[in-house]
């Protein structure tokens, strides 16, 4: 079998719209997982893959990951996202070509599959996508202007770390806790900040120097991408790509608690037991990292800062009650995040 029929053949989910983009020599994925509690609504990712294959794979997991996240959080939508997977990086004009044809592709599907913002594209793009197409969540309709999710995703991060630092010991204060952010971008950075206000002890690491300084500005300690993983603290934040909680690297950290914003942490959900058996609190990054997926669609239909802010904060809440039903039944997260998942789903 091909790599993409291995890929569907072992996937639980609806369909995948699949088009080659050929002036740019990408290639266009939107996933549909499960679409049983509303039309599917999800980000858009763009990146250079090694293969088309790996942006099918990145896809479909991410696809899934919204199903679980809409899920927990109650909110009446299915699991999609979409994958511009590139071969090369793109200069400006190709890429404003891609994102419109992407555009066009979304308003074709009448609505089955609703856009925003994830790694790799910013507002700006998403404004784009929003002048060939009317499903974009997060964009002010009067100015045309697209509301950026991360420092929102940032936000439900903090309300979950203090939430786990209350479970773990007690009290949820950030101060004179060290919390290692791996990623400093668009959710990484707004972290940063909020935790150099809380009092925390920072250390930020990323592979791009600019993004580095910027995080070192706000009063970060560097830590090297290749040290990442053993670096001594309290909390680890991945705020960058997935996978990267593997059989290689469960075994080198040095934290009491992971908990960030990157989708798909786990490279297969064993590693969420591995964890589980070497007392490391794993928060299922779902439940975390939802902040955006809660403001973009509160955002569309009108809310206001506050009421977004507080209904972002409440992941906190919904975190604290997972992780006390799963120390209860000596469980992973993971294990309670998936049975709370199900019972949604099966509604
Ligand atoms: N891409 C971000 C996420 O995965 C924010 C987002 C949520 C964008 C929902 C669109 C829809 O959570």
């Amino acid at each position: 079998m091909s790599g993409f029929e291995q890929l569907l053949a072992e996937w639980d989910g609806m369909g995948v719209f699949i088009r080659r983009d050929a002036p740019t020599e990408s290639w266009i994925f939107i996933a549909l997982h499960d679409t049983r509690q509303g039309p599917a609504l999800g980000g858009c990712r763009m990146r250079v893959y090694p293969t088309p294959v790996d942006g099918l794979r990145d896809a479909l997991r991410l696809a899934e990951g919204m199903t679980q996240k809409w899920a927990v959080i109650g909110f009446p939508y299915g699991g999609g996202k979409a994958v511009l997977a590139l071969s090369r990086p793109l200069q400006a004009a190709e890429r404003e070509g891609l994102l419109r044809r992407f555009g066009r592709v979304v308003e074709s599907l009448n609505g089955s599959y609703a856009t925003g913002e994830d790694l790799g594209t910013t507002p700006a793009d998403l404004a784009l996508v929003a002048e060939e197409t009317s499903y974009v969540h997060g964009i002010d309709r009067g100015t045309g202007r697209s509301i950026d999710p991360g420092p929102h995703t940032a936000l439900g991060v903090f309300a979950a770390m203090r939430a786990s630092l209350q479970h773990l010991f007690g009290d949820p204060e950030l101060r004179d806790r060290t919390v290692l952010v791996q990623g400093i971008g668009d959710v990484g950075l707004p972290l940063v900040r909020l935790l150099r206000d809380a009092g925390a002890s920072v250390l930020a690491s990323d592979t791009d120097a600019e993004r580095m300084e910027a995080a070192t500005r706000l009063g970060a300690a560097p830590v090297a991408p290749e040290a990442v993983y053993a670096a001594p603290c309290d909390v680890f934040a991945p705020c960058a790509v997935g996978a990267i909680l593997n059989a290689d690297t469960v075994p080198l950290l040095q934290c009491r608690v992971v908990v960030g914003s990157a989708n798909n942490q786990l490279a297969e959900s064993e590693v969420a037991e591995q964890l589980h058996t070497s007392g490391i609190l794993y928060a299922p990054d779902y439940v975390v990292n939802a902040g955006g997926a809660i403001a973009l669609p509160m955002f569309s239909q009108g809310a206001s800062e506050a009421e977004v802010r507080q209904r972002v904060e409440q992941i906190g809440v919904t975190l604290g009650e997972i992780l006390r039903e799963a120390a209860a039944r000596s469980e992973s997260p993971l294990h309670a995040a998936q049975r709370r998942v199900e019972q949604v789903l099966a509604r």
